[in-house]
């Protein structure tokens, strides 16, 4: 399977990447303390899907996630909508700081691939 590394050191705090994986867009953010916060203090088991942060991510300071709307499948937009994170703009779905679905017609949380951390080498390998 074809693997794609992401030199992490190259994501500043409170920034965004799209990288390409297997014809996808996965995100890559590198989450800042405050949003790492707002993630935790969310109420999770009320949520359409409920998930808690700590269980999407490996690292609490990167979230990796298929850029894909679990509605019908449009690329969400970064740093926008109603709840810090994305918004998808071909329905209006709105994704909080850890990718969950939080207002609109998406059923699902924005889905987490595979993926590893090489600590030596400061890379995330998707
Ligand atoms: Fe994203 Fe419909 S595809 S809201």
């Amino acid at each position: 399977l074809a693997k794609v590394e992401v030199e992490l050191a190259s994501i500043p705090e409170g920034r965004n990447v799209v990288i390409k994986w297997r014809g996808k867009p996965v995100f890559v953010r590198h989450r800042t303390p405050d949003e790492i916060e707002e993630a935790r203090k969310v109420d999770w088991k009320s949520l359409r899907d409920p998930e808690s942060d700590e269980s999407r991510v490996k690292k609490p300071e990167w979230l990796v996630m298929l850029g894909v709307c679990t509605h019908l499948g449009c690329v969400p937009i970064g740093e926008s909508g109603d709840y810090g994170g994305w918004f998808c703009p071909c329905h209006g779905s709105h994704y909080d700081i850890s990718g969950r679905a939080r207002k609109g017609p998406a059923p699902l949380n924005l889905e987490i691939p595979q993926y590893d951390f090489n600590d030596a080498e400061g890379k995330l390998i998707v």
